[in-house]
């Protein structure tokens, strides 16, 4: 299954431009806001007893650092080179293995657990996408390592709550100045939801606009496609900081 008109974007090897765009990823972890999500994932790394942690999509590289200053040994994979010049320039002592390439071709790394925060697996649009993505994971862990990620529950119908808000954000941001974000859905044809975001720079008055389709996956679709890649789903957790609103799996790799 894919959706229908889509020709660039995320799962299809060209993220939007929010990560790709340079004036846009420089201000990503501004309108993020804080990374309440994150402690969850480093309370997991040691709950699982992992040394060496595989970040996929990690973006602007918020959970590799945290991991990474906290002694895990960390390599971290973002197709978007605009996103990946961010975390590389938050990382001073060049902690973190950063790496560009794609979630379908991952280097054999060994890894005791492999992450996907920020919601990235609903990048992986098409049913070979999402395919392809766990099996490289797979073959990037270690026999019997751990993979974690966590996906919006579809019943939550998040997408209405961004269609009701259509308040524009305004943020200055260091280095870019005022910038204001307007974000719409642009479409919902489930299990597939697009939405554009257009960012205004007081500064030059420059618009850039970028768009995204995001697939809602069930939790059934998601087991069920983790053991088709040879994974163990041991737990379904909440997110703690999005109480009824995500699904947390982990899983372990079968050797
Ligand atoms: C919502 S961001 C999450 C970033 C990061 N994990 C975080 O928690 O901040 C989604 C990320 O998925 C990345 N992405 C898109 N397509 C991808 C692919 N095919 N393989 C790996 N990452 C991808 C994007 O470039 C982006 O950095």
């Amino acid at each position: 299954m894919s959706p229908q008109g889509w020709t660039a974007g995320y799962g299809h090897g060209v993220p939007d431009a929010i990560f790709t765009h340079p004036r846009l990823a420089a201000f990503y972890d501004a309108f993020d806001g804080p990374r309440d999500d994150l402690a969850a994932y480093a309370g997991i790394a040691e709950e699982l007893g992992a040394h060496r942690v595989l970040d996929v999509g990690c973006g602007t590289g918020c959970l590799a650092l945290l991991l990474a200053r906290s002694g895990y040994a960390v390599v971290a994979v973002d197709p978007a080179t605009a996103s990946l010049e961010v975390a590389r320039s938050k990382d001073e002592s060049a902690a973190v293995n950063w790496i560009q390439g794609d979630a379908a071709q991952l280097p054999a790394v060994g890894a005791d657990l492999a992450v996907m925060t920020g919601n990235v697996a609903h990048v992986f649009l098409s049913d070979t996408d999402w395919a392809q993505a766990l099996a490289a994971i797979g073959g990037a862990l270690r026999p019997h390592g751990y993979l974690v990620f966590e996906t919006r529950r579809p019943g939550r119908r998040v997408w209405q709550d961004w269609a009701a808000d259509t308040r524009p954000v305004i943020l200055d941001v260091p280095g870019s100045g005022p910038v204001e974000q307007c974000r719409a859905v642009t479409a919902v044809n489930l299990p597939f939801v697009s939405f554009r975001c257009t960012y205004t720079f007081a500064a030059d008055g420059a618009v850039i606009t970028s768009d995204s389709t995001l697939r809602f996956r069930s939790r059934d679709e998601v087991e069920a496609s983790l053991a088709a890649q040879g994974y163990q789903v041991l737990e379904v957790r909440e997110a703690p900081d999005r109480p009824g609103q995500e699904f947390v799996f982990i899983a372990e790799r079968t050797p």
